[in-house]
């Protein structure tokens, strides 16, 4: 169905198209006979779903604030799970993962060589050394907000603190390729080729995702892709830079109990840090971190 020049814009700016997105939609066209993916316009947010995603992260970032303050050692990841759960509800918010897909708990801590989708518990207590994933989600009036953050427990080893340090640094080098008419194999080029150069491997059966209308929405985000590679960026695109990234062998397994947790192979260590990100006009925002 062909949109009228005349006819008001599909973003809901009120205009009428040709004043409005016509340009914007044709650019997409050329780029998407030329070969490559791009998204289409459910996957572009309008400024008021930008305003309320906004206020979702809010919450989102006060809620790892506050882990950040309490997190020590000694401390039972089940703690971590009630401090989520009571920040979020505080502030009139949902926790996103709390019964999503039948997830038992509100907040994802995934402790050493767990690679993510950890399960809080009374009996996983943080010691000396260690390190730790606290991934977490939150809904308010209905959108969706992402992000994660790896927690030093007390003294840990030069070569695990190392592996925190350049997956945040991955992420940062990700960031920076995102921006309006680039692709998202640009970013994930930044994140793979830095945690390569430090002998690392990148997850690749589980990714970032869109994000802000729905919990995960497209697209799915790899990070093992190329410069020119995967969805092409506009402005209004919202989605994760999330990587895992192992010590040692990519290769992970699923807990077969319940389903959830996620492991590496080789039982070495695996960090992760996540940002919720926006395409702007001229660049990026990071909305949750
Ligand atoms: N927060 C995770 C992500 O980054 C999703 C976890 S699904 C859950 O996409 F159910 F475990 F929360
Ligand atoms: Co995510």
């Amino acid at each position: 169905m062909k949109i009228g020049r005349n006819d008001p814009c599909w973003c809901g700016s009120g205009k009428k198209y040709k004043q409005c997105h016509e340009m914007f939609d044709n650019k997409i066209e050329t780029i998407r006979r030329q070969g490559h993916i791009v998204p289409s316009h459910d996957l572009i947010k309008t400024p008021e779903q930008i305003a309320k995603i906004k206020e979702s992260a809010v919450i989102n970032r006060a809620c790892l604030d506050a882990v950040a303050e309490a997190i020590h050692v000694g401390m039972n990841t089940k703690e971590i799970d009630d401090i989520v759960y009571d920040v979020t509800t505080k502030m009139g918010g949902i926790p996103a993962p709390l019964n999503y897909e039948g997830f038992p708990y509100s907040v994802c801590t995934s402790v050493n060589d767990q690679v993510c989708h950890g399960f809080p518990s009374k009996d996983v207590i943080l010691r000396d050394g260690d390190i730790i994933n606290v991934d977490c989600s939150t809904i308010l009036n209905g959108y969706y907000s992402d992000s994660s953050r790896m927690f030093l427990i007390g003294d840990v080893a030069p070569e695990v603190r190392k592996l925190v340090e350049v997956t945040k640094e991955c992420c940062d080098l990700g960031l920076e390729q995102v921006k309006p008419w680039g692709f998202l194999g640009d970013m994930a080029e930044a994140v793979h080729t830095h945690a390569e150069k430090n002998g690392y491997t990148v997850v690749r059966e589980i990714g970032g995702h869109g994000v802000g209308l729905e919990f995960h929405e497209e697209p799915w985000v790899g990070y093992l892709s190329n410069r020119g590679e995967d969805m092409l960026m506009v402005p209004g695109m919202m989605f994760t830079i999330e990587p895992m990234v192992n010590m040692g062998t990519q290769q992970i397994y699923t807990d077969q109990e319940n389903g959830w947790e996620v492991y590496t192979l080789d039982g070495m260590p695996s960090a992760q840090w996540e940002y919720q990100v926006l395409v702007t006009e001229d660049g990026v925002e990071k909305i949750s971190w």
